[in-house]
């Protein structure tokens, strides 16, 4: 993977997709700060989640009995891929480009730098 990466270094983004199905070795985590409570809003419905420290947003809405999709549950697969509209994610993940960061979150592992992040949900 990190040859393949390294050989598209210089090709236009977006054109390249790199799917893992274990944490890359090569990047490390994002450096995770503290936990700080937030509040995410479903733009479609209008409804708002409080998010505390130690739960994610995918597990606040699952136990709202809102449907969204997630697999490893680690910010790995993509799976849990959600645009936002507002706020400020404090992304998490290791896979998605500055480019998907500035209109994606993956809800499994991203918390927000903002009082409320506004999902397209
Ligand atoms: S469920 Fe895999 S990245 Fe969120």
């Amino acid at each position: 993977m990190r040859a393949a990466a390294a050989a598209a270094a210089d090709w236009p983004p977006g054109s390249v997709h790199c799917e893992y199905f274990t944490g890359p070795a090569a990047r490390p985590p994002e450096p995770v700060g503290e936990e700080r409570p937030f509040r995410v809003r479903l733009a479609k419905s209008g409804r708002e989640y409080d998010i505390p420290p130690g739960e994610t947003i995918l597990d606040v809405l699952r136990r709202h009995e809102i449907a969204v999709k997630a697999s490893c549950e680690l910010g790995y697969c993509g799976t849990c891929l959600t645009a936002y509209r507002s706020g400020e994610p404090d992304h998490r993940d290791q896979i998605l480009s500055d480019a998907d960061r500035r209109r994606y979150v993956l809800i499994c592992c991203a918390r927000a730098k903002t009082p409320v992040l506004e999902l397209d949900l």
